[in-house]
């Protein structure tokens, strides 16, 4: 059977408000990556209209907007996020049962033109710590209530989650193959960690059962993103460590 891909499951994270710098970036990827991911600096200063640009070069848009609020509002979030055709977009498991079924829901709905976006729940942030949880009324440690959190949302129709390497063994063990898993925090090797406090290699987060690697400066910030994106790729298919053994 074929190999999928290693590209394709590079999501490039554009955390930038600067528009140009954005599409520039989007129409160099094209090809060399399976997706942007537009989060809230990027949404809050360009919109919709923002959006529809960066689609317009031609790559899949992860939606990191991570949804929080009354289930209604919420699922009026999702459909306006399908309209956009985002392929996948993120939801806080924290919001409760309810919140997700209507997120999943409203996904259903929007997906009716054959274009159904991804649901994703972020569980826990990482920059929260056990103390922190304490502090909002809610019970560690941090990986339990990850875990928690994360099966909420699969047994009320979320698709995946977002989640640290660390934890994307025991979600992956948790949650069975077909949950999406959406891993941050990847370095390739060599690459300065910058303020990521836990990361992995790409090779490695996918052998821990990440379906997709978010990855941000090690390309954005690279004097050649494209050659970066691609130095990646060649990385998961060929692990540096598997190929200094070899
Ligand atoms: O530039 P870098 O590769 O660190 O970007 C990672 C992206 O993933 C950023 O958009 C960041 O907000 C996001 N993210 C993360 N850690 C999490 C959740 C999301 O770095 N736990």
């Amino acid at each position: 059977m074929a190999q999928p891909d290693p590209a394709k499951r590079i999501l490039c994270a554009i955390d930038t408000p600067d528009l140009e710098a954005a599409a520039t970036l989007a129409r160099t990827l094209k090809g060399a990556v399976g997706g942007v991911k537009l989060g809230k600096e990027f949404f809050t200063a360009n919109g919709p209209a923002g959006v529809r640009r960066i689609a317009g070069a031609g790559l899949p848009i992860f939606l990191d907007l991570k949804f929080h609020d009354i289930p209604n509002t919420v699922a009026g979030a999702v459909r306006a996020a399908g309209a956009l055709g985002c392929f996948m977009l993120t939801i806080h498991a924290s919001g409760g049962a309810a919140m997700i079924r209507a997120a999943a829901k409203a996904a259903e709905e929007a997906g009716r033109n054959g274009k159904r976006p991804l649901v994703v729940a972020v569980t826990v942030l990482t920059s929260l710590s056990e103390a922190d949880l304490a502090s909002v009324g809610q019970s560690g440690p941090v990986e339990a209530q990850v875990l928690r959190l994360a099966r909420l949302a699969k047994d009320n129709g979320a698709d995946g989650a977002v989640a640290s390497p660390r934890e994307a063994t025991a979600l992956r063990a948790a949650l069975g193959p077909d949950f999406t898993l959406v891993v941050p925090g990847v370095r390739p090797t060599g690459v300065a960690a910058g303020d990521q406090i836990r990361v992995t290699t790409p090779a490695d987060a996918l052998s821990s059962g990440a379906d997709y690697l978010v990855i941000g400066r090690p390309i954005t910030g690279a004097p050649d993103p494209r050659a970066a994106a691609r130095a990646i790729t060649y990385q998961i298919a060929a692990p540096p460590r598997a190929a200094a053994k070899a």
